[in-house]
């Protein structure tokens, strides 16, 4: 596998499988790379002849309050795992490659749906996500590309910004990897406690509950958001949001929605944790 870390010789290694024929596919990353990334991985070279991976820790998508600093950064582990995964290239670029001018003033921004669940709480964020993986687009200019479902909504806002841009990209979503106890994996595990690693699988206990409760009919989501974010509470989260969101527009849902997906954020201790459920109702349930 070799590690570059500019534009013009990624470029130039792409030209040359494109030459030869080659698919090329693309899963964006920020490193620190865990199962959840590498199942990505996978994905891609079912689809693909040659992978390249980007670990980039993208500066715009973090507020200033966030831990951009603080995000753990293992570029040599990271490589070595991309190397036994069978991954042709890693692309490490400093934030100056990724942003040549300086202070970036080209955006690409998905209205509505960076708007609700994760974008109501993080301003900007999205637009930080969508312009840099434009800009990695660009630049690798892959067949495919590989998102992690853990993400719902970025997975939603980047299948939006490559049907509306007409990016010649087919978007693959990937199914969330979890620890055995069903935490989903996450960079940010890492900077749990041991209590708050015992308490952090109740998010997902509670998003299954959440779904077991639709399927048995409960049709009143914002009581049934209302009676998680309290339980939730009470094990020590301070949850952002539990929402029960149409899958497709991420609008909170009503009775009418059939394709449903409960989506929460909520910190545990210093760590923000994400997770979703996805729920699809048959005609005759409603
Ligand atoms: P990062 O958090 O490193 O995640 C990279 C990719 O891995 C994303 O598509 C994410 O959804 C996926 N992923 C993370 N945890 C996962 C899990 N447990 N199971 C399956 N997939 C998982 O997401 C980003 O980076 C950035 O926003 C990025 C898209 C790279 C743009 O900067």
């Amino acid at each position: 596998m070799e590690l570059l870390h500019t534009v013009a010789e990624v470029r130039e290694r792409v030209r040359q499988w494109r030459q030869a024929g080659k698919r090329v596919g693309f899963v964006p990353t920020m490193g620190n790379l865990h199962d959840g990334h590498l199942s990505l991985v996978r994905e891609a070279r079912r689809h693909s002849d040659e992978v390249v991976v980007s670990i980039f820790v993208n500066p715009t998508q973090f507020g200033p309050n966030e831990d951009f600093d603080a995000y753990p950064r293992t570029l040599d582990a990271d490589c070595a795992q991309l190397r036994d995964a069978g991954v042709a290239m890693a692309f490490a670029p400093a934030v100056e490659e990724i942003y040549p001018l300086g202070a970036n003033q080209t955006w690409v921004d998905v209205d509505a749906l960076g708007d609700y669940l994760c974008g109501a709480d993080r301003p900007g964020h999205f637009r930080g996500v969508t312009t840099v993986v434009s800009k990695l687009f660009n630049i690798v200019q892959p067949d495919v590309a590989v998102f992690g479902e853990k993400d719902f909504q970025q997975l939603a806002v980047i299948r939006r910004m490559v049907a509306e841009m007409l990016m010649p990209v087919r978007v693959i979503g990937a199914a969330t990897e979890r620890e055995s106890d069903g935490l989903a994996r996450s960079s940010r595990n890492g900077f749990l406690t041991t209590e708050e690693r015992a308490t952090a699988p109740l998010l997902q206990q509670h998003l299954q509950q959440a779904r077991r409760a639709i399927e048995a009919g409960e049709r009143d989501y914002r009581a049934l958001e209302r009676r998680l974010t309290a339980s939730l509470a009470e094990h020590g989260f301070d949850v952002d949001y539990i929402t029960v969101a149409n899958a497709d527009s991420l609008v909170p849902a009503g009775p009418g929605d059939r394709s449903l997906v409960v989506a929460a954020a909520a910190r545990l201790g210093r760590p923000r944790l994400i997770d979703n459920v996805t729920v699809k109702l048959a005609e005759t349930a409603l």
